[in-house]
């Protein structure tokens, strides 16, 4: 079973609702909200008034991505507003452990996330804890940009090392993914697909999530 998950950094602020709807009707199962803090990344985007706000209109569940320095110090907040899924950096967490248990404390799945340069081993002593791990497949920042081949590596790796220590969490990527990469990631072992510009940068939102979730569902992994 692949998840998709739209993020709405690419979509159009002006119309967020009709759009949400859409991706809604059209195959979505999680909604990504990218947070950033001009600080971790060099980029500045949307803080919990906009969790707060997306609860308001869809039912599906938010898939937060903090891209911030300290993010402890906003998990309560976004866990209020009402995130579903939090998902932290290794890089920004030198208490991992306690940031892991703290998302959970507050009724939340937790996430833990690696940049495309940090090495999958980063995670082994928390791997039995999370409910869901995101390998980066761009720097993160912006939405758009074009997918790091090496990340399939690091997919398959972070699969073996599930398969071979029996823990169970989601895989998820972030970062171009569309119709050419959407499928090796699925053979890869990709669960949950972020797709920004693939879906609201295109025409047709609707067919574009249609496409995509097509292209990740029809695989079957080889073990
Ligand atoms: C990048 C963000 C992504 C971004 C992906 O820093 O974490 O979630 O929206 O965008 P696309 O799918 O356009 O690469
Ligand atoms: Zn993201």
């Amino acid at each position: 079973m692949a998840y998709l998950a739209p993020s709405i950094l690419s979509a159009d602020l002006l119309k967020l609702e009709e759009q949400i709807k859409i991706v809604e009707a059209n195959g979505a199962d999680f909604i990504h909200v990218d947070v950033m803090d001009g600080n971790f990344v060099p980029n500045i985007t949307f803080g919990p008034v906009i969790v707060k706000t997306l609860k308001k209109i869809t039912k599906l569940p938010l898939d937060v991505h903090l891209m911030i320095i300290h993010p402890e110090k906003f998990i309560e907040e976004f866990a209020k507003a009402g995130a579903s899924i939090i998902t932290v950096h290794q890089e920004t967490c030198p208490h991992l452990d306690r940031t892991i248990q703290q998302i959970k404390e507050f009724g939340c799945k937790a996430g833990v996330t690696i940049n495309p340069s940090t090495p999958v081993n980063n995670l082994d002593l928390v791997l039995s804890k999370v409910d869901l791990v995101l390998i980066m497949s761009v720097n993160p920042g912006f939405g758009g940009q074009k997918f790091i081949p090496y990340s399939l590596d690091k997919i398959e790796e972070i699969r073996m090392k599930r398969e071979m220590e029996k823990v169970d969490f989601l895989i998820e990527v972030d970062g171009g993914v569309n119709e050419q990469t959407a499928q090796p990631l699925a053979k890869a072992g990709v669960d949950v697909f972020v797709a920004g510009h693939a879906i609201f940068g295109q025409d047709d939102i609707a067919q574009a999530c249609i496409t995509i979730k097509k292209l990740t569902s029809s695989i079957v992994r080889e073990i």
